[in-house]
This record gives C-alpha cells, sequence and structure tokens, in this order.
C-alpha cells in the first residue's frame, strides 16, 4: 500500500498491473522537463505564498538533488512507482521529508505530463530544423559542383528532358525547405504552457500560470484547461513532420538505392556508409538509403498508431493516452539519426558525373526542344509539331539512334519545313539551357536557386 493515490484502495496492486499500467520505464526520459517543471512550479506557489520560502529552498534543493542523482544513474526507477513524475515525487519526499508532499499542491499528473512532453516536443522541433539545415548545407556543397552536369530529367522513371543534376538535388532542398516550416510552424503554435490546468477543470488556489509559462520558456497560457490536459496535437504534429520529413528522405533515398546500380552508375556511396554481403565478395549494398526507406513505414506507424488512440476518447484525460510517448521517441530518435547519416552519406559519395551525362545520349531527351523548334521556327501548332517528332523519333528508333545524333537528312525527309538550323537545338545541354522560365532548369536559373537556398541558410541561422 505505498501508492500516492493508495488512499481509497484497501488491498494493494498486483504486480502484474504494476508492470501494464507502468510508464516509467519510457517516461523517465523526459526527468529534466519533468524537475524544470517542478522548480518552476514550486516557485510559483511560493511567490503566490501558498509555500512557505523555507519550503521553496528545500523542495529546490531536493529536487536539484534528484537531477543529480539521474545524471550520476543512481537513481533507482521502480515500475511500482508507476511514471516518472510520482518516482521523482516519492525520490524527493524521501530526501526531503514532509515539504516534498507540498510540491503536487494545484498540479496533477495531468498537467505535469502535458508540460513535460510538450516541452519536449517543443524542443526537438528545432533540434530537427537544426539537422535540417545541415542536410541542406551538404546538399548544396553537391549541387554547387553541378549545376552543368546533364543528368536525364525523368517522369514514369521514362527518360523527359535533359536537367542538371543541381536542379535535381535542388527539387529535395525546396522540400527540407517545407519541411522546416512545418517544424517551425508546429513549434510557434503549440508553445503554450498547460501548467495550472491541475487535472482538468484548473485549481481553486491561486496561481499564477502566465510566471510558470514564462519560467519554462513557453509564450503563453493555454485558454481551456479541459482542451489542454487531453489535447496531443503537439504531438501528432511532429508525427506528421517528421513523417513528411522521412517520406522526402526516402524519395531521395530510393534514388540513391536506384542510381547506386550498375544499372545506371550515377553514384558510388562510400566504403564508409556502405556494406558487403556476407556470401557474395563483390557485393556493395546501400543499406544507408535502404534503412532510410525502410524507417520511414515505422514513423508512419506512429503517426498512424497515435491518431488511432486519440480518435475515441471522451474529454479530458484518459490512460490510453500514456500510449503517445514510445512512439513520438522513437519518431524522434529515428528522425536525428536519419538526417544525420544521409548528409553523411551524400558528404562522402561520388558522382559519376559522366555515367550521369552518357545517361542523357538515349531516350530522346531533345524531343520536345525539337517540337519547340516546329512551333517557333516554322510556326507549326503544337499538336502537328508534336506528331513530326513523334515520326522523327521512331525514325531515330529505327536506326537505333538518339534524336539529339540522328543525320539531319533524315529530318528533312519527314518534314520538308525543317531546316538545318534544327540541329543545335537537338543538343542535350542546348536543351538543358533553353529552359530559362523562372524556376527552369538552365544553369543560370540552376544556380539563382542554390543562391535561394543560401541566403535563406544564411538568414536564419
Ligand atoms: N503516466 C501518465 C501519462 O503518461 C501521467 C498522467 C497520469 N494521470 C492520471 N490521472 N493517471 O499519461
Amino acid at each position: 500500500m505505498d501508492k500516492m493515490w493508495s488512499g481509497r484502495f484497501s488491498a494493494s496492486a498486483s504486480s502484474l498491473l504494476d508492470k501494464f499500467n507502468a510508464s516509467i520505464m519510457y517516461d523517465r526520459k523526459l526527468y529534466k522537463e519533468d524537475i524544470e517543471g517542478s522548480l518552476a512550479h514550486a516557485a510559483m506557489l511560493a511567490k503566490q505564498g501558498i509555500l512557505t520560502t523555507e519550503e521553496l529552498i528545500l523542495i529546490t534543493d531536493g529536487l536539484n538533488q534528484v537531477y543529480k542523482e539521474i545524471e550520476a544513474d543512481e537513481f533507482e526507477w521502480n515500475i511500482a512507482d508507476e511514471d516518472l513524475h510520482m518516482g521523482i515525487e516519492k525520490r524527493l519526499t524521501a530526501i526531503i521529508g514532509d515539504a516534498g508532499k507540498k510540491l503536487h499542491t494545484a498540479r496533477s499528473r495531468n498537467d505535469q505530463v502535458a508540460v513535460d512532453f510538450r516541452r519536449y516536443v517543443l524542443r526537438q522541433n528545432l533540434e530537427i530544423v537544426k539537422g535540417l539545415k545541415l542536410l541542406m548545407q551538404e546538399v548544396i556543397v553537391v549541387a554547387d559542383k553541378h549545376t552543368e552536369t546533364l543528368i536525364p530529367g525523368m517522369t514514369h522513371l521514362q527518360h523527359a528532358q535533359p536537367i542538371n543534376f543541381a536542379f535535381h538535388l535542388g527539387a529535395y532542398l525546396s522540400m527540407f525547405k517545407r519541411d522546416i516550416a512545418r517544424f517551425e510552424d508546429s513549434h510557434k503554435r503549440n508553445n503554450i504552457s498547460p501548467l495550472g490546468c491541475a487535472a482538468l477543470a484548473g485549481t481553486p488556489h491561486n496561481v499564477d500560470r502566465g510566471m510558470t509559462a514564462e519560467l519554462l520558456g513557453f509564450d503563453s497560457v493555454s485558454v481551456n484547461c479541459l482542451d489542454t490536459v487531453s489535447d496531443r496535437d503537439f504531438a501528432l504534429e511532429i508525427l506528421f513532420n517528421i513523417s513528411t520529413m522521412m517520406m522526402h528522405i526516402s524519395r531521395l533515398s530510393e534514388e540513391l538505392v536506384m542510381w547506386s546500380s550498375y544499372e545506371f552508375g550515377f553514384v558510388e556511396l562510400s566504403d564508409e556508409y556502405s556494406t558487403g554481403s556476407s556470401i557474395m565478395p563483390q557485393k556493395k549494398n546501400p543499406d544507408v538509403p535502404e534503412l532510410l526507406r525502410g524507417k520511414t513505414g515505422r514513423v508512419y506507424g506512429a503517426l498512424m498508431g497515435l491518431l488511432t488512440v486519440m480518435k475515441g476518447l471522451p474529454l479530458a484525460y484518459n490512460k490510453d493516452t500514456q500510449e503517445d510517448k514510445e512512439g513520438v521517441f522513437d519518431a524522434v530518435e529515428t528522425a536525428t539519426i536519419s538526417l544525420e547519416i544521409l548528409k553523411e552519406a551524400i558528404k562522402t559519395m561520388e558522382v559519376k558525373a559522366h555515367n550521369m551525362e552518357s545517361a542523357c545520349g538515349v531516350g530522346h531527351l531533345s524531343a520536345t526542344d525539337l517540337a519547340d523548334y516546329l512551333v517557333e521556327k516554322c510556326d507549326i501548332p503544337f499538336r502537328e509539331a508534336h506528331f513530326i517528332t513523334g515520326r522523327a523519333v521512331a525514325k531515330g528508333e529505327e536506326l537505333k539512334t538518339d534524336i539529339s545524333k540522328m543525320d539531319f537528312k533524315y529530318f528533312k525527309e519527314i518534314d520538308a519545313r525543317i531546316n538545318e538550323d534544327v540541329m543545335p537545338y537537338l543538343g542535350l545541354r542546348h536543351s538543358m539551357n533553353a529552359r530559362t522560365s523562372e524556376g527552369g532548369t538552365a544553369t543560370t536559373r540552376t544556380k539563382e536557386q542554390l543562391e535561394y537556398f543560401k541566403t535563406y541558410l544564411k538568414e536564419t541561422k
């Protein structure tokens, strides 16, 4: 009968219940947030005259000691204590005596856990933003070297139009920048203090919620306590934001896996970030991007898990909510290491520019340019130009020649209106550099885009 809530019970909890009910094995991760929350709460209670100065000193010293014990790995985490909140409070009271029992005045574990978990999530939003920026920086270093390197631009994984490799990487820079905006936006929206909401309805004690909010670094105080103690939108948001970020990482990873194959040969991952096979001595496997692709699945799982936990809960707190943490912890750890290892893999990979450019020599990548030529120089309506170009492509297929290398006489045969000045239009580099519209692949435009990302990173440091 040593539970903090045992007053109305006459029999002890079964050890099976302890095991099932406890979150202390994983929520102990929040000890820093929990102790900081208690320090702020105690300071506020003292300022409001609810605790005496002596009690505040005892509590503050006691909490600092508990903090040191945890840091030194001397703290005894016990599942019979159920969660970190009760584990820490129990230890505090063991150290300082009766004053420890006053700490929970005007507070419930419901607002306590909401404070701890929310602050953890808010901090992680910003940590992930840092990781994303470092990744972007590394992508820019590679992109800067390849604003002229041709690579087949694809749709349906079929050769479409020639682009440059920096432009391709620029697409991912755009995605990562949007990801950052999502984490920042979520951070701003959820930077609201739950402390003082107590169990669900607020408290009759004369608390100063603004003071604890400020001490804990929150922007403001929540508006409705019933909502606050059961709101886990902030956790869902970080899961969604990580999921979207991992989806982007996974798409890039899929490309890295493909590009590392003999068939593509566009990149070679460094030995440091590749693995071998236990049976096939020749193998060099792209495990890093494969795992990044695979880990995306578990993050989606965490998002779906928590959405499902929350969907049927009547107001306000329900124990189901305790299931909110493990998925988020796992997703945050996955996101953090994923960003770091992707950055290293990109930094150390070899870009095989020559292979990228040779791959552009097949698949008639400049077909659209021929059609554009017919429109521009021969005044042929685009639909007809499309058909004529199709005939040229068919001829190229027949001759097993890419139209960029096909002899002029064949074009003339297909349509007499075509003149010799068509030839530059068919050049792959010309094709890439012709796409000068805003956001286009032309080297000049690509450089402009890289500048945009560099300025963004500089200005948001
Ligand atoms: N361990 C709980 C959780 O993580 C803390 C809140 C418990 N509150 C309660 N009334 N049982 O959600």
